[in-house]
């Protein structure tokens, strides 16, 4: 039994850094719970985070999100949380940085799937680990960056909508762009929200503005025509 364990952890070492001792730990006990069936292959590597393609309980496929222990930025991780009043009583300690911020992406997956946004809805966050829905299933959806609407107008709706539950819900995503939005079926998958916030941090309005911003910046380019304030008032108004 412990070689079999051991071998697992060697398997997940040839995916790279982020797999520490500590990392390949929680994995395998994610994998002891019945949360995973295993890694299958790596996916993307962001700024912060490996993600990986997982097998899950049910045998469908999953998406592993994975913060770096060592190289991500905890810092800044601490700068934004410590805002939220909901991470407000944060030590300012690597790990425990790390760990309220995977917690903090579960939760605001959790609060934008109840609110009834598409997204990943997340099964369960563990240390620096995460296992969602992956969006696309055996194709991986593309990011809206990599491959654009066939219907700019029709899918600027759909994002409209969805920025409008998340306003109703409390919540703005802080890093809302073509980056962090998935097209799957040709519909809008919001992702990446560890940064999001809720309407009780005192700078809700600068991210909210932002992502504004990067929306109608993006479909603008698309010939959707709408500016800064024109979007504002179609997510705000009742
Ligand atoms: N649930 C998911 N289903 C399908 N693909 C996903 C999922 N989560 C992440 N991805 C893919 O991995 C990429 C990086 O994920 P994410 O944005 O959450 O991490 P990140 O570390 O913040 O990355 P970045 O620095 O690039 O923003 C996404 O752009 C997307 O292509
Ligand atoms: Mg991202």
């Amino acid at each position: 039994m412990a070689k079999k364990t051991s071998g697992h952890r060697d398997a997940f070492k040839t995916w790279g850094d982020v797999f520490d001792d500590f990392t390949s730990q929680t994995v395998l006990k994610l994998m002891g719970q019945g949360y995973l069936k295993g890694l299958i292959s790596p996916l993307k590597i962001g700024k912060e985070a490996n993600i990986f393609i997982g097998r899950g309980e049910q045998d469908q496929l999953v998406a592993v999100k994975i913060y770096r222990l060592s190289t991500c930025d905890f810092n800044r991780m601490y700068e934004y949380m410590k805002a939220d009043p909901r991470f407000g009583t944060l030590v300012k300690k690597r790990r425990k940085v790390i760990f309220a911020w995977t917690q903090r992406e579960f939760r605001n997956l959790m609060i934008a799937r109840d609110a009834g946004i598409r997204c990943p809805v997340p099964h369960v966050g563990r240390n620096n680990v995460l296992v969602m829905d992956m969006i696309g299933g055996d194709t991986p959806a593309q990011q809206l960056k990599q491959q654009e609407p066939a219907d700019p107008q029709k899918f600027f709706n759909q994002v409209v909508q969805m920025m409008r539950k998340l306003h109703k819900a409390k919540l703005v995503h802080a890093d809302l762009s073509e980056y962090n939005i998935l097209i799957d079926d040709e519909a809008p998958v919001f992702i990446d929200m560890s940064q999001s916030t809720t309407h009780d941090n005192p700078n809700w309005r600068m991210y909210f503005d932002r992502d504004i911003h990067n929306i109608a910046r993006y479909f603008g380019k698309l010939g959707v025509k709408v500016t800064d304030e024109s979007l504002k008032e179609l997510i705000t108004n009742d």
